[in-house]
């Protein structure tokens, strides 16, 4: 009898080869609906996101596994022990690294690891050293600061009363914080699709929209205010009284069809709050707070007649006690993989150079987090050290200081990106970084394709000090 906490290879809706064609998978829950049978599986070694309902035909029963008698079995509402371990990301990036992924792209290192893959190291070990810039501890530069001009205050979305929201938690930190879900309703996914502007999207996770939406095929939200609705009737009848084409808030940066508004938690409560259910569809380390007076929220859209099509956004925590400038960073999934993410990386590192300060995103970072980190931060350090200029003929001199101060990136992560790329060398005494001609020119080619960028003209925005305000 297959019941929840019993383990069997599963027939994967996504085939990467034949080898991985029937994964393990551990029984989450079971359902009966016009009397058929379904299983909802967890692929062992798999992201969450592939999590699925199969039907019992893809099921290898012969092979199945009982829970052993000392693993606790997941539990029904309210459980903190259910049978869960966490789920490996590396396992689907290598999945999709088989379909789509860039060759380089490894997540496996650990931020403030050591993080060398083989394949980097013997490259940079045989490699032609074309450059090398010593690393110098000794100077800092002043950091990088500037004020700009405009803020506006603005009202909050004229949405209607939402239904029941779940009951306030206190928060942890972030707005959403990090999360060890044990609880076997929560590990499963309750929303079949959503519609959001012109896209169907399906969801990823589990994110706590009211039970009444979950029982149904299609959410509808409004992409302005993000109101989200049972039917395609009241979506139609709210857009003739939602009178919002753009998100709430000031719009602080604009360029070409791409724009930036910051909408203060406190301020647009119900938008920030429609925005972290929506963006818990795709987040899964982090758990859902109610409370999001402490943070603002950047938006980034995509202009066209219609309006000002939400693309993805970061929440920043009002005042961050460990100097995160970034607690949930999202691109929505038709905008995936385009280059947004980076977009949005870059803009909190340009608010940061904006307030001369360096800042991290928080922890835990998912799986795309850290890939997308992990790129952006390469790329940015790199490009200053290819056009670090040679000073009277001696080799070009930069302190880890004057990179953070140069890029708002914390040192910790200038270390790790280093280590991570292999480039440090310890050489006569003294620490060396060394770029081969193919990582200049790999990098090179990389940057060409980084169409999207910021403008740091386009930014119109004063950080203000919130510590000093009193209140949020
Ligand atoms: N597989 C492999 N590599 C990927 C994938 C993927 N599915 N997605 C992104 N990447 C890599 C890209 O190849 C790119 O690297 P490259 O330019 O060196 O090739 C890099 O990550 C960034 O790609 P973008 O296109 O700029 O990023 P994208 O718009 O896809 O957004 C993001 C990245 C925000 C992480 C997105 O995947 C997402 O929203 N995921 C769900 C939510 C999430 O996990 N957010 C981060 C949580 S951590 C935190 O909140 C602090
Ligand atoms: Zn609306």
């Amino acid at each position: 009898m297959v019941v929840e906490g019993c383990r069997l290879p599963v027939k994967m809706s996504i085939l990467p080869n034949e080898e991985e064609e029937w994964p393990l998978a551990e029984i989450l829950s079971r359902k009966e609906e016009k009397g058929k049978l379904e299983f909802y599986v967890h692929y062992i070694d798999f992201n969450k996101r592939l999590d699925e309902w199969v039907l019992p035909d893809r099921l290898r029963v012969e092979e199945l596994q009982f829970p052993k008698k000392d693993q606790k079995t997941p539990q029904k509402q309210n459980s903190s022990a259910a049978n869960s371990r966490p789920t490996t990301p590396d396992r689907e990036l290598q999945l999709s690294k088989k379909l789509s992924l860039p060759e380089q792209s490894s997540p496996a290192a650990k931020l403030g690891g050591q993080g060398q893959t083989p394949q980097s190291q013997t490259k940079s070990n045989a490699g032609r050293k074309r450059k090398a810039i010593f690393l110098d501890e000794k100077q800092d530069l002043p950091p990088a600061y500037c004020n700009s001009l405009l803020s506006q205050d603005s009202q909050d979305a004229p949405a209607t009363p939402q239904p029941s929201a779940p009951p306030q938690q206190p928060r942890q930190t972030g707005s959403m914080s990090s999360s060890h879900d044990e609880n076997i309703i929560t590990r499963i996914k309750n929303m079949e699709t959503i519609e959001l502007g012109k896209y169907r999207i399906k969801p990823w996770y589990f994110s706590p929209y009211p039970p009444e939406l979950t029982t149904i095929s299609i959410v509808y939200i409004c992409e302005f205010c993000l109101k989200y609705v049972k039917s395609r009737k009241c979506l139609e009848r709210h857009r003739t009284k939602c009178t919002l084409r753009h998100p709430p808030g000031n719009e602080i940066y604009r360029k070409s069809t791409i724009s930036f508004f910051e909408i203060d938690g406190r301020k647009n409560k119900m938008y920030s709050q429609n925005l972290c259910l929506l963006a818990k569809l795709f987040l899964d380390h982090k758990t859902l707070y109610y409370d999001t007076d402490p943070f603002l929220f950047y938006v980034m859209t995509e202009y066209d007649i219609k309006g000002f099509h939400i693309v993805g956004f970061f929440s920043k925590e009002k005042e961050s006690t460990e100097d995160y400038n970034v607690a949930c960073i999202l691109t929505l999934p038709p905008y995936q993989r385009k280059g947004y993410g980076k977009l949005l990386i870059e803009f909190s590192y340009e608010l940061s150079k904006f307030e001369g300060k360096t800042g991290s995103p928080e922890k835990p970072l998912s799986d795309l987090g850290l890939l997308s980190y992990r790129s952006y931060w390469s790329q940015t350090i790199l490009e200053i050290l290819v056009n670090l200029k040679p000073e009277n003929g001696e080799r070009p001199q930069i302190t880890i200081n004057e990179i953070c101060e140069l890029t708002s990136i914390r040192k910790e992560d200038v270390i790790s990106t280093l280590q991570h790329l292999n480039l440090i060398n310890y050489y006569k005494g003294q620490y060396i970084i060394t770029l081969s001609q193919e990582s200049i020119d790999t990098h090179n080619r990389a940057m060409a394709k980084r169409k999207i960028r910021i403008d740091a003209k386009c930014l119109h925005w004063t950080p203000k000090d919130w510590a000093k305000r009193g209140k949020w």
